[in-house]
């Protein structure tokens, strides 16, 4: 058990947050209704649920970059906008967005140029370091490897030592193998460095492996029907993965997330960023 007194990393909670969004000719969509969530202080969430429930808007709403309608997010005693100002969020989404001219030290360096601050080159080497990318400081992102990429983007989401950090499918275009490799590296960060987390993906057993507990959300409007308590002690390894308890698990919650997808509406837009089954 982690003693919540000995964590940096602040809870995180979102109390009632609806937050709708205008579609053309004045019609609008719910995106999230009444939507709760409290996070104790360095704790590890994941959040599973169908494609277009509301899980980006979530942590776009915890990284300030979107506002609720109705409801609050509160990050400790700051509001989200407060956090973000301050630098304190560490954000890795699933498009990773490193700068094709830029080193992959320059662009773990980045958060230090935005915020104004003196880079500090020791950290930087400790992180590349921490995610297996010792010895690539001056390659360019396009000549490392998918996966790679991926463990510069954490890197850089963590160069600041953030209150929060926020993953939205930061895992999604990788292959099985790598991707559980990047399971068993966040998982390590996470170890050491207690961050307060949310993990946004639609992989089962990716959510056990890494949280301390699973959200599964309703189709939109997003709401949470199942709430699990991760029963598995840490550090996890592989093994765990192959193990019954594990496959009973992801066997539950891979019926309620078939049974929530039944329940999404069809939009009544075709303006969506994500192209349709
Ligand atoms: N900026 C936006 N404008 C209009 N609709 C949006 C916007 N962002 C999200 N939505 C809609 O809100 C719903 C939830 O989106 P999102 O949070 O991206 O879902 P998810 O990440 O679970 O796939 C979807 O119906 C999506 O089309
Ligand atoms: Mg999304």
């Amino acid at each position: 058990m982690t003693d919540a007194s000995a964590v940096a990393s602040p809870p995180l909670r979102l109390d009632r947050v609806t937050r709708r969004f205008r579609l053309r000719r004045g019609a609008q969509t719910t995106a999230l209704d009444a939507f709760s969530l409290d996070m104790a202080a360095g704790a590890f969430v994941a959040i599973l649920g169908p494609s277009g429930c509301g899980k980006s808007t979530v942590l776009r709403l915890v990284a300030g970059l979107e506002t609720p309608d109705e409801g609050t997010v509160s990050i400790g005693q700051d509001t989200p906008a407060t956090l973000a100002r301050a630098h304190r969020l560490g954000v890795a989404f699933q498009d990773h967005a490193l700068l094709p001219w830029a080193t992959i030290a320059a662009n773990v360096a980045l958060p230090y140029r935005v915020a104004g601050r003196a880079v500090d080159h020791h950290r930087i080497s400790e992180l590349l370091a921490l995610v297996g990318l010792k010895g690539f400081e001056h390659a360019r992102p396009r000549q490392l490897s998918g996966g790679m990429r991926q463990r510069a983007a954490i890197a850089r989401a963590l160069v600041l030592r953030p209150d929060v950090l926020l993953l939205d499918e930061p895992f999604g275009a990788l292959d099985f193998i790598t991707r559980q490799q990047m399971n068993i590296e966040l998982q390590d960060i996470w170890l050491r460095q207690r961050t307060t987390t949310l993990l946004v993906t639609h992989d089962v057993p990716e959510a056990l492996f890494l949280a301390d507990r699973v959200v599964v959300m309703s189709g939109r409007p997003g709401r949470i029907i199942h709430d699990l308590t991760v029963p598995f002690s840490r550090p996890r390894t592989p093994p765990l993965l192959r193990s019954h308890d594990f496959h009973h698990l992801v066997d539950d919650l891979t019926e309620m997330l078939a049974q929530a997808h039944h329940g999404v509406d069809v939009p009544s837009t075709g303006a969506s960023r994500t192209a349709g089954a």
